[in-house]
């Protein structure tokens, strides 16, 4: 049998975990079974743990979306992929485990010089990126960009997207990162800890045009001040409300907070201004739009072949070190993708 962790607390990382025995379902006809080398954290995850993320199944569970490895097994609709070929793949929870089940429609064959680990990248956090900048808010060639938490897994991939348009981008981040964003090719780097970057945007503003895409997954206030920066024409995504956090720790009164700050929206201030919100919740995308999934997560995989994305691992750790990898993304330390190795 094999093993996997089970989330069985909502606490602090070094808590919250146990190593367990791990049956999986019988074998679907649309499915396909992958032996696990790699998986990825997502910032869900430490919601997840927190306590904080509602879809979040009943615990003892197995958290995780992003897998990377060897299929082992596929369902006889199977056609996509067979036995032994390398693949990555978006697990609907139960990621953090040697072996996992997963919708044919999550899974991609990659290329023999891609890394598992760095492949992990491609799952949730390439395809949300892919699914806001090319499907929902489809950049163009000049636009002026403002992605939040740029240093991140989703930002960093958001950064590529954007440059390989030829965008200006503004891109915020913690203070230690202001060198990484610099180093990947943001225009306007922005220390929104220390700096007001509604200010800051603003002031580059001569002629008050106004920018056109913002990627936004902190919520609240920050959204707001992001959906006013946008001229006429200019489309906003959400993504996470990140900001509902502090210190890493979240409440009921933290998310009213937060839900406060958005202020309020009408559908005529929309018109008026030619404005877009776009809701991205790629999970939902998975599960009820599956052939969109499947070309976002083919689509990925070509980008990274062509030399468009190249997905940044901040940090590798050993299944065993769970715990240390979820304190290292809660605490802000990570730049782009945090990866756990089970071999
Ligand atoms: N809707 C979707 O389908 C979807 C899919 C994937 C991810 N997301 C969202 O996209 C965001 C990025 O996800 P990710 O997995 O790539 O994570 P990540 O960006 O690698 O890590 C989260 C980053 O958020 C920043 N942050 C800003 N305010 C924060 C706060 N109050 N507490 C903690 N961190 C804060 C931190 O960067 P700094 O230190 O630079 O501030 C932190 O490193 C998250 O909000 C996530 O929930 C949404």
């Amino acid at each position: 049998m094999s093993k996997a962790y089970y989330l069985t607390k909502n606490t602090d990382s070094d808590k919250a975990f146990e190593l367990r025995d791990h049956s999986l379902p019988s074998l679907g006809i649309d499915d396909v079974k992958i032996k696990v080398h790699s998986f990825g954290l997502n910032f869900a995850d430490v919601l997840a743990r927190r306590g904080l993320y509602q879809d979040c199944p009943p615990l003892p569970t197995v958290i995780g979306y992003d897998v990377a490895g060897i299929v082992s097994e596929v369902g006889q609709n199977v056609t996509d992929c067979k036995v032994g070929d390398r693949v990555v793949a978006l697990t609907r929870f139960g990621g953090y485990a040697e072996e996992v089940i997963t919708m044919k429609e999550g899974v991609a064959r990659i290329p023999n010089d891609l890394d598992f680990g760095k492949a992990t990248a491609l799952a949730t956090q390439a395809c949300t990126a892919y699914y806001c900048a090319y499907e929902c808010l489809q950049l163009h060639k000049g636009d002026k960009v403002l992605i939040q938490a740029a240093a991140g897994g989703v930002g960093t991939i958001l950064v590529q997207m954007a440059k390989a348009k030829g965008c200006y981008i503004y891109g915020t981040a913690s203070s230690s990162k202001q060198d990484h964003l610099i180093k990947i090719g943001v225009d306007c780097p922005i220390d929104y800890t220390t700096e007001d970057f509604e200010k800051i945007i603003k002031s580059h503003d001569m002629y008050g045009e106004g920018i056109d895409v913002v990627f936004d997954s902190l919520g609240g206030k920050p959204f707001k001040k992001g959906y006013n920066l946008l001229g006429p024409g200019g489309k906003i995504a959400f993504i996470g409300s990140a900001s509902s956090l502090k210190n890493g720790k979240g409440n009921l009164l933290s998310t009213i907070n937060m839900a406060r700050g958005f202020g309020f929206f009408s559908p005529i201030q929309l018109i008026l201004n030619s404005k877009s919100i776009c809701g991205v919740n790629m999970l939902r995308i998975a599960d009820h739009r599956k052939q969109i999934f499947k070309h976002c997560i083919d689509e990925v995989v070509k980008l990274y072949e062509n030399g468009v994305i190249d997905p940044i691992v901040g940090k590798e750790f050993s299944a065993d070190q769970l715990a240390e990898a979820h304190a290292y993304l809660e605490k802000r330390k990570s730049i782009g993708k945090v990866v756990l190795n089970w071999l």
